[in-house]
C-alpha cells in the first residue's frame, strides 16, 4: 500500500487497443499522432473546462522527468525553488538534482478540536520567501495530504506569484481523481480567466502544467505524460533540453494507451471514483470507530489516505517498523514527504475494498 498505482484493471478499451497493437509485429520508432494531442485537448476541455492549444503541448516520458526538465530549462544553478511540504518527495529530489536552492513553504495543519484535520497553504510565509525565489512547484491536488485546492486559494497563490514574478510549475497528475464535494481548477485556466480582466493580470504565460493519464487510468508503467506550456520562450527552452538529452516521450504502446484512455475512459473513471469514495468513507468510519490512536485526514482527491499516527509516539523509523513488523503493512512513511510528514503514514486505498478493510483490521489487532 505504498507506491501510488492501483490494483484495478485499466479500462478494457485500453487493454483491447494494446492487444490489437501488439498483434502488429513491428515495433519501430513512433510518431505522436495528431489524434493523441486532440484527445488530450478534448479531455482537458470537457473535464476541467481548460482550453489549451495544440502547440502548447510537449510530450514527456513522465511527470517526474518533467519536473527535472522544467527546473533545468527555466532556472539556473542556485536559484530558489519553493516547495510546500509535506509533499511528493521527487519535488525535493528535482531541486537537489538540478542544484537549485530549496525554499520551503510548509503547509499549515489545522485541527478544529473535534479531530478534523485540514491543511492550508501558508500565504504569509510564502509572501516572504517568494522574494527570493524563481519558481514554485505546486502539487494540485496535493499528494500526500489529499487537498484539492479551492479557487480562492489558487487565486491568492497566483496573486503572490504575479507580485514576485514567480514561474509556477503545477503538477496536476491527480486532477481527475477528485471526490464528490471538491472541484479541481486547472491553475493555468484560472490565470487565463483572470488575465481577461486588465485589473487582475495573473500571467498564464508564467505557468507550466504537468498532466498525465497515468494515475487516472492506472497506466503509470507505460510512461507518457505532457507539459502544457503556453509561453513560447519557455516551451522552446524545454524542447531544446529534451532534444539535447535525446529523450523521446513515446513508444508504440504508451501512445495508444494515452490516447485511448483519454478518449474512452470517462465512464470507467466515474465508476472508479464512486468505488474509491465508498472505500474512503468506510475506511475513515472504521478508523474513527476503532483506532483511537490514529487520526485520518479526509482526502478531497487522490487514492491516498494520510494517517496521523503521532499519538503512537514512535520515531519515524520505529513507526515504519511497527507497520511492517507488527501490522504487516507496507505503507509510505510520512517522513519521506519532508517537513510536517513526521509521525504520519500514507496508505494507498486504490485496491479492492476488502484489502483496505483487512489492512485496517490488522492495524487494529496490532494496536490492541
Ligand atoms: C504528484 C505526483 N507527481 C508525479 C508522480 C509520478 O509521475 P510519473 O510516474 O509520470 O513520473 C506522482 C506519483 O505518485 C505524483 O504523486
Amino acid at each position: 500500500m505504498w507506491v501510488a498505482d492501483m490494483d484495478f484493471a485499466t479500462p478494457t478499451a485500453v487493454t483491447q487497443a494494446l492487444q490489437e497493437r501488439a498483434s502488429h509485429p513491428i515495433f519501430g520508432y513512433s510518431i505522436e499522432p495528431n489524434s493523441l494531442y486532440q484527445a488530450l485537448i478534448d479531455w482537458l476541455l470537457e473535464k476541467h473546462h481548460w482550453q489549451i492549444k495544440r502547440e502548447w503541448i510537449v510530450l514527456t516520458p513522465g511527470v517526474v522527468p518533467s519536473l527535472n526538465l522544467v527546473l533545468a530549462a527555466l532556472t539556473a544553478e542556485n536559484e530558489g525553488v519553493i516547495v510546500q511540504p509535506p509533499v511528493y518527495f521527487p519535488f525535493f529530489s528535482a531541486v537537489k538534482n538540478q542544484k537549485r536552492r530549496l525554499i520551503e513553504n510548509p503547509l499549515i495543519l489545522e485541527d478544529d478540536g473535534l479531530g478534523n484535520l485540514n491543511y492550508q497553504m501558508d500565504f504569509l510565509q510564502l509572501e516572504s520567501c517568494a522574494k527570493d525565489a524563481k519558481l514554485l512547484m505546486l502539487c494540485s491536488p496535493h499528494n500526500p495530504v489529499g487537498r484539492v485546492w479551492q479557487k480562492s486559494e489558487l487565486l491568492t497563490l497566483l496573486a503572490i506569484a504575479k507580485k514576485h514574478d514567480l514561474i509556477i510549475l503545477a503538477d496536476e497528475i491527480h486532477a481527475d481523481l477528485v471526490y464528490r464535494d471538491a472541484k479541481h481548477y486547472a491553475l493555468s485556466q484560472l490565470a487565463f480567466e483572470a488575465d481577461q480582466s486588465p485589473s487582475l493580470l495573473f500571467g498564464q504565460h508564467k505557468i507550466i502544467t504537468a498532466v498525465s493519464p497515468s494515475k487516472t487510468f492506472n497506466i503509470p508503467g507505460l510512461g507518457l505524460s505532457a507539459l502544457i506550456v503556453p509561453n513560447d520562450r519557455y516551451r522552446k527552452a524545454i524542447q531544446l533540453h529534451l532534444s539535447n538529452l535525446g529523450v523521446s516521450g513515446a513508444n508504440p504502446f504508451s501512445l495508444i494507451a494515452f490516447e485511448v484512455a483519454y478518449r474512452k475512459g470517462g465512464d470507467w473513471l466515474k465508476a472508479l471514483m464512486a468505488y474509491l469514495q465508498k472505500t474512503c468513507d468506510e475506511a475513515i468510519s472504521f478508523i474513527r470507530a476503532h483506532l483511537p490512536k490514529i487520526n485520518v485526514v479526509r482526502p478531497q482527491g487522490t487514492y491516498l489516505l494520510w494517517l496521523d499516527c503521532r499519538k503512537l509516539i514512535l520515531g519515524d523509523e520505529a513507526l515504519n517498523l511497527f507497520f511492517v513488523q507488527e501490522a504487516q503493512l507496507g505503507l509510505s512513511s510520512g517522513a519521506m514527504f519532508g517537513r510536517g510528514g513526521e509521525g504520519f503514514m500514507r496508505m494507498n486505498i486504490g485496491t479492492p475494498r476488502a484489502n483496505v478493510m483487512a489492512a485496517l483490521m490488522r492495524l487494529k489487532s496490532s494496536l490492541s
